[in-house]
């Protein structure tokens, strides 16, 4: 069944959201031009884009770090294929970071030079899962779900924003000697957010003062993000997407909220699924909190 609806436009095998996608756009991706200072984070949906968004402008940027500037992160490190605000990137002053759900298969061809570093942010699927049900719920340009059984549905066949997450992952990870990437986890940045922060310096070979370290976790952190409004998306989402009912961007920021959600049975039959998808996969996962 084809998973085009209102608010999905499939392009080369991928859901886009269709109300902030421009077709044009999509068709001349690939030769986007690159240049090897970028900086691109690639996430799925939901698993901590906005997070590592606000970290990586944290470390580039005096200005947003000093907060002597009054940039939105979301203009900091804009969307690549959702270019919601028409910034012109062929105009943007060097270092860019763009942020991106892509596939490995439809980023421009330029990464493959392997110069432009590649943060790759996962997180666990089932608090992407919950994440991305009630995200879902709450933005007015994606699909409302009724329970979760539906959405579990709709997640695991791939009928979503980002496609199936399985495919996403995988894609990347076994693409990874194509291009110069480094995967990080969100439970890891959760656990550990100062030495988190430390590891992207590194690989983007950034040499930060400890108090400059100090200011970066300060700002990152959840309470801190979710009541600053350069940080949070609430004002771009309020005035300029449209919400269902009140609601905050930054809904919980935990590990392991799916425990609240899935039944027992919704749960075995997501890890039979993991298994069978990610068994080749190296990659670690953390699904509690208390997990070490
Ligand atoms: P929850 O819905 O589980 O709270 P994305 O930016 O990829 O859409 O991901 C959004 C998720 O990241 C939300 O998860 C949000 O709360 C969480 N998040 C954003 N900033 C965070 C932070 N500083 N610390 C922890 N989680 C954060």
């Amino acid at each position: 069944m084809d998973n085009t609806n209102e608010y999905l436009l499939k392009f080369k095998g991928y859901n886009f959201e269709k109300t902030i996608v421009k077709i044009e756009h999509l068709e001349t991706m690939e030769d986007f031009e690159i240049r090897d200072d970028d900086v691109f984070i690639i996430t799925y949906p939901k698993s901590g884009t906005i997070w590592t968004q606000h970290i990586l402008s944290l470390i580039y940027f005096d200005g947003h770090r000093n907060s002597t500037e009054n940039i939105d992160t979301m203009d900091r490190a804009p969307f690549f294929e959702y270019n919601i605000h028409n910034i012109d990137f062929v105009k943007m002053p060097s270092p860019r970071i763009f942020t991106s759900h892509l596939p490995y298969y439809l980023v421009p061809n330029g990464l493959k030079k392997k110069k432009t570093k590649i943060l790759y942010i996962y997180r666990n699927p089932k608090d992407v899962l919950i994440s991305f049900f009630h995200f879902s719920n709450w933005l007015v340009t994606l699909e409302a779900t009724d329970t979760i059984e539906h959405y579990l549905e709709k997640f695991l066949d791939g009928k979503v924003v980002g496609s199936c997450w399985f495919d996403h992952i995988r894609g990347w990870y076994e693409h990874r000697h194509d291009f110069n990437i480094m995967f990080l986890s969100y439970e890891d940045m959760k656990k550990d957010l100062r030495s988190s922060v430390l590891k992207i310096c590194s690989f983007m070979e950034k040499e930060l003062s400890e108090n400059d370290v100090d200011t970066v976790v300060r700002q990152a952190t959840f309470q801190n993000m979710k009541s600053d409004p350069r940080a949070n998306y609430n004002n771009v989402i309020k005035n300029e997407i449209g919400t269902r009912h009140s609601g905050s961007f930054l809904r919980k920021g935990t590990i392991g909220d799916w425990k609240h959600h899935l039944t027992v049975e919704q749960n075995e039959r997501f890890d039979k699924i993991f298994k069978r998808n990610m068994d080749k996969i190296p990659l670690k996962f953390v699904w509690d909190i208390n997990e070490e």
